[in-house]
C-alpha cells in the first residue's frame, strides 16, 4: 500500500479521537446554547467553536461573551446570500452545526455543505404545532388553547422547510388541565436542558 494510503488512514482513525467542533445558532435568550457550552465544556471530545446570532441583541451572544465562547452576528442579507457564514463556519472548521431556538432560515448552500449534520429542536411533538410563525411560547400557548394532554420536543435534521426534516427523536411530557402556557414551557425546557446535549454528543460519536 502506498505510503499515503496508510497516512490517511492513520488520519481518518485517529479522526475519531479528536475532537469535534460545533456551532450553535441562535436568535434569542440562548438558555440551550449555555446548557450546551457547559455539558461539552470540559468534555475533550466536543469543542464548541462558534455561536452565531442572526440577532445583534440577542442575550445569547452575552452568554457566549462571558462563557468565552467565539461569537458572532450575521445581518440579514448573509443569511439570505449565504456565502459569508459558510466561509466563517469553515474558517472556524465546524464540523456539525445545531440550532437552538434559531428563527431565520439556513441557506441552502450550508444545507449542502453540511448534509446531516445539522439539527434542530422544535418545542412540540412534530408534526403537532411546526412550522412558520410557530416557535418559543408562541408553540406552548397553542398546546394548551388546543387541550392537548402531552407534549414534547422533537429533534430534527434540517431541510429547506421549517420543521419538516427527518425526526431523530422525540421526548414527552404531560400537559395536565390545569396547565398554563408558561407551566408547559417549564417541563419543555426541562426536557430540553436534559436530552439536547446527550443527543449531540450521540450523534457527533457517530460521524466521520
Ligand atoms: C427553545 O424552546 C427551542 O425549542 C425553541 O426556542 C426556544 C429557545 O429557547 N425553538 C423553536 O421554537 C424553533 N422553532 P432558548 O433561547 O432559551 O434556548
Amino acid at each position: 500500500m502506498h505510503i499515503f494510503a496508510h497516512f490517511s488512514r492513520f488520519c481518518a482513525g485517529i479522526g475519531g479521537f479528536m475532537s469535534k467542533n460545533i456551532a450553535i445558532l441562535a436568535s434569542g435568550n440562548g438558555t440551550n446554547a449555555e446548557n450546551i457550552i457547559r455539558y461539552f465544556r470540559n468534555s475533550g471530545t466536543v469543542n464548541v467553536g462558534l455561536v452565531l446570532s442572526n440577532r445583534k441583541a440577542a442575550f445569547v451572544l452575552e452568554r457566549a461573551r462571558s462563557l468565552n465562547v467565539p461569537f458572532a452576528y450575521m445581518e440579514k442579507a448573509e443569511w439570505t446570500d449565504g456565502e459569508a457564514v459558510l466561509s466563517l463556519l469553515k474558517d472556524k472548521h465546524i464540523d456539525f452545526v445545531v440550532l437552538a431556538g434559531f428563527l431565520a432560515r439556513v441557506p441552502d448552500c450550508i444545507l449542502h455543505a453540511y448534509p446531516n449534520k445539522i439539527i434542530n429542536i422544535h418545542p412540540s411533538l412534530l408534526p403537532k404545532f411546526g412550522g412558520k410563525g410557530m416557535y418559543g411560547d408562541r408553540v406552548h400557548q397553542a398546546v394548551v388553547a388546543a387541550g392537548e394532554t402531552e407534549t414534547g420536543i422533537t429533534i430534527h435534521y434540517l431541510n429547506e422547510h421549517f420543521d419538516e426534516g427527518e425526526t431523530i427523536v422525540q421526548y414527552k411530557c404531560p400537559v395536565l388541565p390545569q396547565d398554563t402556557a408558561e407551566d408547559v414551557a417549564k417541563k419543555v425546557h426541562a426536557l430540553e436542558y436534559e436530552y439536547y446535549p446527550q443527543v449531540i454528543a450521540r450523534l457527533l460519536s457517530e460521524i466521520r
